[in-house]
């Protein structure tokens, strides 16, 4: 039995991924950490993991086989140092071992990288879509939310070539994707009845910089970054990301779900399907569902993908991660079914 720990179990995805671990069947979880709850009993500040008998510490000891860090970026490095210097492998939900390139780490996030020289040794977890081995993987960065729905919906036509370098990307997340903390865009009477798109300005949201990453090591060459805007909508859960890809040349629609359906072959968390998806049918999993159309009169193709911001863009792909790095099957505690309705 792996004995695992999270580092800030008090935020959004601390606390799923808590949830999930609770009933995966290869791993103990035997220490979590807060700030200001420290010394709690887990199930007084949550009430549904109330079956965890876990008290919130302050740091986690080295016995631990493998570390989870959900903290803010920069503080989550500096937490997961120790730990990596020990050998202990971590899986890190914050955005600190995505970017391989620490300027760009510096340009997105506006401090410089704690450990600029560990990230050449990172692992970018989507493994639909890198089709990297994790196993014996020591650092495996999980992507970022939107990051992951628009690299799902992506990958398959950009890896068969057929997608170009003009890529607009249309991102719908509910608000659990902003975390716990308190901020007036998120309070009921601002968000709810209402959607707004945000982080338009400057360079534009921090995920493009791992999205524009990832889909060049899949064309093997970088190439003009995507255009992104990330909406706000009134869900606790979920992202809906709608992807507009010039096409390079005619694709009929039976060879675009032909080149997404051979992608995606085996994968049981993918599933390409025959219209366009909604949030609520991934809700609680780690699943994302995807529905691919050829638009000839655009010389577009537009691709939908729906996954749980906290499942696939969080706590879920965490897990699988973890899965792939300990070698268990991929699927290992993830095989719940959506929540309906
Ligand atoms: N929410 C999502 O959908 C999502 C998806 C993918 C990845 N992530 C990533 O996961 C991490 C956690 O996100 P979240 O949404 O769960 O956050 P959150 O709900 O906003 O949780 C933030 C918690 O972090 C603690 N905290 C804040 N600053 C800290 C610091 N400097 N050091 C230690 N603890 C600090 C706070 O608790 P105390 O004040 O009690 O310490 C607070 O409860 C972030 O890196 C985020 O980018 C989130």
């Amino acid at each position: 039995m792996t004995r695992a720990a999270i580092l800030n179990v008090t935020g959004y995805a601390g606390a799923e991924l808590a949830r999930l671990l609770h009933s995966h069947p290869g791993v103990e979880l035997v220490a979590v950490t807060g700030r200001a709850e420290a010394g709690k009993k887990l199930a007084e500040i949550f009430p549904h993991l109330r079956q965890i008998d876990l008290a919130v510490g302050e740091r986690v000891d080295e016995s631990v086989d493998l570390v989870f860090s959900a903290l803010p970026h920069t503080s989550s490095a500096e937490g997961l140092i120790p730990f990596i210097r020990q050998g202990i492998p971590v899986v890190d939900l914050s955005a600190d071992f995505r970017i391989k390139n620490s300027d760009t780490y510096r340009r997105f996030y506006g401090v410089d990288h704690p450990a600029p020289e560990l990230l050449g040794g990172a692992v970018y977890g989507l493994p639909e879509v890198t089709r990297k081995p994790e196993q014996g993987a020591r650092i495996v960065g999980n992507p970022g939310c939107y990051a992951a729905g628009a690299l799902l919906a992506l990958a398959p036509g950009v890896a068969a070539g057929l997608f170009g370098a003009d890529i607009v990307i249309d991102g719908k997340s509910g608000i659990s994707g902003a975390g716990r903390t308190l901020g007036q865009p998120y309070h009921f009477a601002e968000a709810n009845d209402s959607v707004s798109a945000y982080a338009m300005e400057g360079e534009g949201h921090r995920h493009r910089p791992e999205i524009d990453q990832e889909l060049g090591c899949l064309r093997g060459k970088t190439s003009k970054p995507v255009a992104f805007v990330p909406h706000l909508v009134p869900l606790t859960r979920g992202i809906l990301t709608t992807v507009f890809a010039q096409v390079v040349r005619n694709v009929a629609q039976a060879e675009l779900m032909d080149a997404y359906c051979s992608f995606y072959e085996g994968s049981t968390f993918v599933g390409v399907v025959e219209s366009p998806p909604s949030t609520k049918q991934v809700a609680g999993t780690n699943n994302c569902l995807i529905h691919v159309r050829a638009s000839d009169a655009s010389g577009k193709a537009i691709v939908v993908s729906a996954i749980d911001n906290l499942g696939r863009g969080a706590a879920g792909q965490a897990v699988q991660n973890m899965n792939r790095v300990l070698g268990l099957p991929e699927t290992m505690g993830l095989e719940q079914l959506a929540l309906y309705p």
